[in-house]
């Protein structure tokens, strides 16, 4: 009898648990039902198969997934630390698929509080934002979760995090069709997409674990070896298919940048990603390339 009450009591607990969290997380997927049955093709691979530009991506089409080594943030003391053992998260952009590229392309989903470029090729000047941050807009879809994981791998350098986020998706995503407002109706709830868009960002950037793979390749950071451009090049060809571009400064000898190239068949949300090899030279010198080490009490441990 005290089992059963037991069971019961567990059976309890575990509903109460299960309505809280789903009543709580809201939905932000698009509705892609207009998609079934549409020509299946990679973006920019054949332009006049993709008519619905909610189902692919048929503005932005070459689509960078783009990360950053940095070794310090300037906002440590107020806890704005760098994950120890993986590169950070810069964005996900559209360029267009000659490589060219737009930016700010909906300036009624303006939420960056300084807006770089200011002004667009045409003249119009962006309006800096100063409404609620996107932080509150990923908190009112109850995605705690996602929160945390933008805290830890999607870290700016010198403001907070919350501005690089809302630059990324007010000047990349609003150029990327799959993210435009439409793809979310019928039911649309404001700011749907800009959640939806930093799920697809963490998504695929965990495609690439750039640290780990140069790391299992015997390429660590250091403060007193240099690398060569091949030698990185080669061991991310090695795990992706593709040369990816790498980004570097100081006259090609510090390295601090990576992207890698696709065509996405689908929806950029749930959509297939193929890697490419990198349209856009490398920035890097062929050899004598320092990948430094991080200022130590610039970096926090993390979880995977
Ligand atoms: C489920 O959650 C709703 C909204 O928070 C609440 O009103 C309701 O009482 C909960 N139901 C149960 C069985 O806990
Ligand atoms: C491109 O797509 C169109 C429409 O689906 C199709 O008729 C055509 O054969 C395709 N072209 C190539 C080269 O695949
Ligand atoms: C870059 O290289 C050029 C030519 O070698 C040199 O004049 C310049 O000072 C270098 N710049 C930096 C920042 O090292
Ligand atoms: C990608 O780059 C590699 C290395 O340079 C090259 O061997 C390969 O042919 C390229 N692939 C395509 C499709 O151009
Ligand atoms: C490595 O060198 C970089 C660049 O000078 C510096 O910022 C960083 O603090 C150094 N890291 C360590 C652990 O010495």
């Amino acid at each position: 009898m005290s089992l059963l009450i037991g069971l019961a009591a567990l059976v309890s607990v575990v509903h109460a648990k299960l309505n809280y969290s789903l009543t709580q997380i809201l939905p932000t997927y698009p509705n892609i039902e207009a998609c079934v049955g549409l020509p299946v093709q990679y973006s920019c691979e054949n332009t006049t198969a993709l008519t619905d530009s909610c189902c692919n991506v048929v503005q932005g089409g070459l689509v960078l997934q783009t990360q950053f080594w940095d070794t310090y943030t300037g906002l440590e003391s107020q806890g704005q630390l760098l994950p120890e053992g993986s590169w950070t998260i810069h964005g996900l952009w559209p360029d267009n698929c000659d490589g060219s590229y737009n930016e700010y392309c909906d300036l009624s989903r303006q939420y960056d509080p300084t807006p770089s470029p200011s002004t667009l090729p045409d003249g119009t000047v962006i309006p800096p934002y100063d409404g609620p941050s996107v932080r509150t807009f990923i908190q009112d879809f109850g995605r705690y979760d996602l929160l945390k994981y933008m805290d830890t791998y999607w870290i700016n350098q010198g403001a907070p995090n919350e501005n690089f986020w809302a630059h990324e998706f007010s000047t990349h995503a609003t150029c990327t069709s799959t993210f435009d407002v439409a793809c979310y109706e019928p039911g649309y709830q404001e700011h749907q997409e800009v959640v939806n868009f930093y799920e697809t960002v963490t998504k695929v950037f965990q495609m690439y674990p750039t640290y780990n793979m140069l790391a299992a390749a015997g390429i660590f950071p250091s403060n007193t070896t240099t690398y060569t451009l091949s030698q990185i090049t080669n061991v991310l060809y090695s795990q992706t298919g593709a040369v990816p571009y790498l980004g570097c400064y100081r006259n090609g000898t510090i390295l601090d940048e990576v992207w890698y190239f696709h065509h996405v068949l689908g929806t950029e949300q749930y959509g297939h990603f193929k890697t490419l090899n990198s349209t856009t030279p490398s920035s890097c010198a062929e050899t004598g390339i320092w990948y430094y080490e991080r200022t130590t009490t610039s970096e926090r441990v993390v979880s995977y």
